[in-house]
């Protein structure tokens, strides 16, 4: 049997008692952490949401209490009402907040008992990730995912209090919609009230906060789920939450000063730390070029370097055909790694590989002997332009990808990340902000052979490549930005199209004929038409951001009730079977069993 509250009343939190409470009665409530059996005398810590606080039941005080606390195991919930003393000097405790006190207990209470949790309630456990998921309400009573949770809500806190002084309004969109790409797969529900016809959950709400802007709101926020059927990875949920706004008569400028200002009251408030703002600028070719990939992590050099010109000539066939081919040939220099081993080099390559590079050159340098299976390739002349141009130093090791850009730069540019990481040049301590603009409007889909948004069709070009669009569509850069932090995309936006023609020359330049998109954007068409303001936004992923702030890698450490990489929810074994009723009352048919 369980006792109930009955005329007990919390009076302090588990963290809040001090020496300077001496003597006064307190009624705490919590679960029990750890509890220890000292020949008679019984400790528990107790434990709440704010912290710990020794409890201590003494034979020779009260037998009765005493007695009844000998049932306690760890994560059962009491209530104690009891005196605060001092501990003894040499029982005090300073890395606990009340270390110096503890509370004897005149009356026990307890208020449900508990299986013993399937790991303990401390940080740093050893427990792999799913056992933790599938206890996910034990889990979160760890200290490090409570802090984590409160961060979040503080962080949520004050972005709502800083956009509402802005003047934005919370307005809430629709989750059962039509589709709204953003490049993933929906997530679709069926429509009882009619069979065969599917609703689709928002990948974001771009439409509807386009609309909103259509409908003189003028500023538009939300702290809103979206969700997307996408391969997941540990910073991307298929459910995940943005801080997603919206503005009118604006420019990209109105929309950056906005979302610096936000990302800075959130620092402030979050971990107190000032932010200098406004934050660097670099263009998505710069941000290629320099680091191969379009969320630069800026902490560290290590940049990439492009030696195409110095090696197309080259008796090198791999650097030379790769050139012919249209491709590029880059390098990083690792300076003073000339002592990395061949496993280690090794190593390097198959990371690579994962980002389909087919090999990964390289060049130690020794004293002034270039050790390398590939140096004989190379003449005198362009031996002396590559050392100049990569600096290149005995001590140096020099690594090079040679393929089409887009390999190059993804390999390179992991690389570089794993590099910086292995050789200790990136200081997490500190928050480096980029925003990456004039991203290129479209990218061409090999498989599907046709144009996509490199953002979302709903993105403005940019003014002086509008007569491109008929032309030379890939050379037309959009008026999108994407906010890095620390090398993770923490938000994107755009300056959006807000009018019909530009709109509907867009769709077609993505290979949509009238009919197609009549059906799917002809309720945004016409609404562009009825008096359409100039407008634009931004949505920061607010997992990430808070894994950011949290100091962790995962976002699945900053969401309380997160999906595994198969997007399963371990906890409710979520998705589950439908019966036949119900696939019956939807008009579906079961063809394939799991
Ligand atoms: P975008 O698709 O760039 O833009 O998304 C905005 C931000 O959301 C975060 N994000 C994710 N976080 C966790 N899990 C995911 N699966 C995931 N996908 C995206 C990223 C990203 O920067 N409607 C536009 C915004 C706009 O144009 O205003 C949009 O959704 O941090
Ligand atoms: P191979 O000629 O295949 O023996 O390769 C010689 C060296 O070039 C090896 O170190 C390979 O890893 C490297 N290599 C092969 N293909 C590429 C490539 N596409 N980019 C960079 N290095 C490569």
């Amino acid at each position: 049997m369980t006792d109930t509250l009955g005329d007990m009343r919390r009076t302090h939190h588990c963290n809040a008692l001090g020496i300077a409470d001496k003597g006064s009665e307190v009624v705490l409530m919590g679960w029990a952490q750890r509890r220890r059996d000292h020949g008679g005398v019984i400790f528990i810590d107790l434990r709440d949401l704010q912290g710990i606080t020794q409890v201590v039941f003494n034979p020779d005080r009260n037998s009765a209490v005493h007695e009844k606390a000998h049932a306690i195991r760890n994560e059962y919930v009491m209530a104690v009402r009891g005196v605060v003393e001092a501990r003894p000097e040499d029982m005090a405790n300073p890395l606990l907040a009340t270390g110096e006190i503890e509370v004897m207990v005149s009356e026990l209470k307890i208020l449900n008992r508990a299986e013993t949790p399937p790991f303990m309630i401390e940080d740093n456990i050893e427990v792999n990730e799913n056992t933790r998921l599938q206890h996910r309400h034990i889990d979160l009573r760890r200290p490090s995912l409570q802090r984590n949770i409160m961060m979040r809500n503080r962080a949520a806190m004050t972005a709502r209090r800083y956009l509402d002084e802005q003047g934005f309004l919370d307005i809430e969109t629709p989750f059962l919609t039509r589709s709204t790409p953003e490049g993933a797969r929906d997530y679709l529900v069926p429509s009882r009230l009619n069979p065969g016809s599917f609703y689709a959950l928002p990948q974001s709400p771009q439409l509807f906060k386009q609309l909103l802007m259509i409908s003189g709101f003028e500023r538009y926020y939300q702290i809103v789920r979206c969700f997307r059927d996408e391969d997941l990875r540990a910073d991307r949920q298929p459910e995940f939450t943005q801080i997603d706004m919206e503005m009118s008569f604006v420019g990209e400028e109105d929309v950056m000063a906005v979302s610096e200002g936000l990302v800075s009251a959130v620092f402030k408030s979050v971990l107190d730390v000032e932010i200098k703002t406004p934050f660097d600028r670099m263009t998505y070719h710069e941000a290629l070029g320099r680091y191969g990939l379009d969320r630069p992590d800026t902490r560290f050099g290590l940049e990439l370097c492009d030696i195409s010109d110095i090696v197309e000539g080259s008796g090198f066939k791999v650097f030379s055909g790769a050139v012919k081919k249209g491709g590029i040939v880059k390098a990083i220099n690792a300076k003073g790694c000339a002592g990395f081993t061949r496993k280690e080099i090794d190593d390097f390559t198959d990371f690579v590989a994962v980002y389909r590079a087919k090999g990964l050159a390289w060049i130690r340098i020794k004293e002034d002997e270039w050790q390398s299976p590939i140096t004989k390739f190379f003449s005198e002349e362009e031996k002396k332009e590559m050392a100049e141009r990569l600096d290149m130093q005995p001590g140096d090791l020099v690594f090079f990808g040679a393929d089409q850009p887009a390999v190059v730069n993804e390999a390179l540019g992991h690389l570089r990340v794993h590099l910086g990481r292995k050789l200790g040049l990136i200081d997490d301590s500190v928050y480096r902000f980029v925003w990456i603009t004039d991203f290129p409007m479209l990218e061409y889909d090999e498989t599907e052979k046709r144009y996509q948004a490199l953002h979302h069709p709903f993105t403005s070009p940019a003014e002086e490549d509008m007569d491109k669009l008929s032309t030379d569509p890939l050379s037309v850069r959009s008026r999108a930005y994407d906010l890095v932090l620390n090398g993770t995309e923490i938000g994107g936006g755009s300056i959006r199209i807000h009018q019909k023609d530009l709109q509907i020359k867009v769709l077609q330049t993505l290979g949509m004929d009238r009919e197609e998109y009549e059906e799917k954007f002809g309720f945004l068409i016409s609404a562009l038409d009825s008096g359409a303001p100039p407008h634009g936004g931004i949505a920061f992923g607010f997992d990430r951001l808070m894994a950011i702030l949290c100091g962790n890698n995962s976002i699945r450490e900053v969401i309380a009730f997160p999906k595994t990489q198969k997007g399963a929810c371990l906890m409710t074994d979520a998705p589950s079977l439908a019966s036949k009723a119900q696939l019956d009352e939807l008009g579906l048919k079961q063809v394939r069993m799991k």
